[in-house]
């Protein structure tokens, strides 16, 4: 993959989608700011992107510690890529969701992006345009979840419908100083997020296909990158069913338990 950012911020970058989206953006010339909690895995993925030739700032932070964000930000210097990846994903497993799960759930993928995004529009306002004419970009990983109302996970479909709607709706104002916001909604990725999921997963695909996918969105300057295209059609279909119908259909269907927390 073609560099097209030489300052890129990847929060969730020790797994998965964040760890392919930065392996897929190092090259040389790049510095990538890349954050986790668990500073071993961070390492590994700093490691590679290192190997390809990038420097790479890793840092260890929790997204849901809004002062630390802000400051790890702040102190990055350029930005012209940011992408608020991390995230936690759980369901109902068939039972009421626990108080203390729909909480963290939208501590982390809704209060974490904000942590992410709301110091890098700060970060990019101050900055001047780079030399594709924008001043940064900021894309935030939702999910074709976003579109859903699926019993089995409310939260996680809440959390992720509000990241999307948020970006989608504030690229209109904030490409008029320079800035474009992105909505990154994937289908199945294979990541540890996945690997617990005890049902089919359509479409499912690899994160280095997912991270391809993101950037060559990202480079055409779509809005919402939504993919595979079956699994983002389908979760509109799903979404537009009358409530009771779509309630009829999932409670057929398993439910993903609170193993990823
Ligand atoms: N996998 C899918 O099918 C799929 C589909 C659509 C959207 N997504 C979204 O894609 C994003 C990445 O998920 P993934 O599938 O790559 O899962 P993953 O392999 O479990 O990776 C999640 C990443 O988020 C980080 N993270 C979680 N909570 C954090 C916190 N409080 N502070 C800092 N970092 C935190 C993790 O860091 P540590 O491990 O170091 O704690 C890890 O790097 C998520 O937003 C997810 O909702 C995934």
């Amino acid at each position: 993959m073609q560099a097209f950012w030489q300052n890129v911020l990847i929060t969730g970058a020790s797994s998965g989608l964040g760890r392919a989206l930065a392996e897929a953006c190092a090259a040389p010339g790049v510095v990538l700011h890349l954050s986790g909690r668990d500073a071993a895995r961070l390492e590994e993925a700093a490691a590679a992107c290192r190997a390809k030739g990038a420097e790479v700032q890793p840092r260890v932070i929790d997204v849901c510690d809004a002062d630390a964000m802000a400051a790890w930000i702040q102190g990055a210097g350029r930005l012209d890529l940011v992408i608020a990846n991390a995230g936690i994903s759980a369901g109902t497993g068939g039972t009421t969701e626990p108080t203390a799960q729909t909480r963290l759930l939208f501590e982390t993928n809704v209060t974490g992006v904000l942590n992410t995004a709301l110091p890098a529009l700060e970060v990019m306002a101050a900055q001047s345009p780079g030399a594709d004419g924008l001043r940064g970009r900021i894309a935030v990983v939702s999910s074709v979840a976003a579109f859903v109302a699926a019993p089995g996970a409310p939260t996680y479909c809440a959390t992720k419908a509000a990241v999307q709607r948020w970006a989608e709706a504030l690229d209109a104002t904030e490409r008029k100083r320079g800035i474009r916001m992105h909505a990154i909604c994937p289908g199945y990725v294979r990541t540890a997020m996945t690997a617990r999921n005890k049902f089919p997963m359509p479409f499912l695909m690899d994160a280095d296909e997912a991270a391809r996918r993101t950037l060559a969105g990202l480079a055409r300057g779509k809005t919402r990158i939504a993919y595979p295209w079956p699994t983002y059609m389908l979760a509109r279909f799903a979404g537009a069913l009358p409530i009771s119908w779509r309630a009829a259909i999932f409670s057929r269907l398993p439910a993903k338990g609170d193993g990823n927390l």
